[in-house]
């Protein structure tokens, strides 16, 4: 739908991102935490430059997802891939692509006694051998894209939150993730700085790049989305275009969830 509405010079859709190929594909994925199951049977496609929004109650494994997809949890069924590369095995599979997803989270987890230049330098100097000098520049380029050039030399707490989670996304950027997921990104943040986050994620998904977002931010995900998914109880209970899960879900567990969030 985005590529329909929006026409502009910050990023394009065209028709390399609209291909149908699938980047992830989670094909049967089980997880357990003890005898409790946390994700039952999970089939999910992410085609290329498609932008997904994760909603679902607490507690209904969303959260587990996005760490499954990134593995930062094994699972106990079912395959993961993305790019066509498995990473619930292990092996070196796995630490190569990690570098190649973004994540970002609720906390910002910046690093506090390091400025913001070069929190997000560090990893493409430390992971990827980039050259310092290379590495600034392309961190400026980041920090402008997010907004805030000008906290370059700043330390993390001398940033409102909604800045130190904008230094969190340029970070995961600056590894030129093929994927990013975000878990909950503006839920720590005081309400005047969520628009400010939710903008950027914005343009990145209209610049092209795949997400997983997980938000209560219905409104973003009526905007900014191709698909929502809606988890109940380690379940896809539903998923359709946000139009249609807003004003006609089909299951009973996705419209009480939308009345609820809509009476609320
Ligand atoms: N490391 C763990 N060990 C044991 N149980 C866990 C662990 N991580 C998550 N769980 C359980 O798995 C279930 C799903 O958790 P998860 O964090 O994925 O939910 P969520 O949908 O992200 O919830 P929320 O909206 O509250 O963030 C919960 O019952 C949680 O208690
Ligand atoms: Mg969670």
């Amino acid at each position: 739908m985005r590529a329909l509405t929006w026409v502009g010079p910050v990023g394009r859709k065209d028709a390399l991102t609209q291909t149908t190929e699938g980047l992830v594909a989670l094909t049967g994925v089980r997880k357990s935490f003890g005898d409790h199951v946390v994700l039952d049977d999970i089939n999910l496609t992410i085609r290329r430059g498609e932008a997904i929004v994760v909603a679902g109650p607490s507690g209904s494994g969303k959260s587990t997802m996005l760490r499954c997809v990134n593995g930062l949890e094994t699972i106990d069924g079912g395959s993961i891939t993305v790019d066509g590369q498995r990473i619930d095995t292990a092996g070196g599979g796995l630490s190569v692509l990690r570098r190649e997803i973004g994540m970002v989270f609720q906390s910002f987890n910046l690093f506090p006694h390091m400025t913001v230049e070069r929190n997000v330098m560090l990893a493409p100097v430390k992971v990827r051998g980039l050259a310092e000098a290379d590495a600034r520049t392309r961190a400026h380029e980041l920090l402008g894209r997010v907004g805030i050039p000008e906290k370059a030399r700043d330390y993390p707490a001398d940033l409102s939150g909604g800045q130190q989670q904008r230094v969190a996304i340029a970070r995961a950027l600056a590894m030129d993730p093929k994927l990013m997921l975000f878990d909950e990104p503006t839920s720590a943040l005081d309400p005047e700085v969520i628009r400010e986050v939710l903008d950027v994620m914005r343009d990145l998904a209209r610049s092209g790049m795949t997400m997983v977002v997980v938000t209560h931010e219905m409104g973003f995900a009526r905007e900014v989305c191709d698909r929502l998914v809606f988890i109940d109880g380690g379940r896809i209970v539903e998923e359709a275009p946000p139009e249609e899960f807003f004003n006609a879900a089909k299951s009973d567990r996705a419209r009480e969830f939308v009345d609820k969030i809509i009476h609320h």
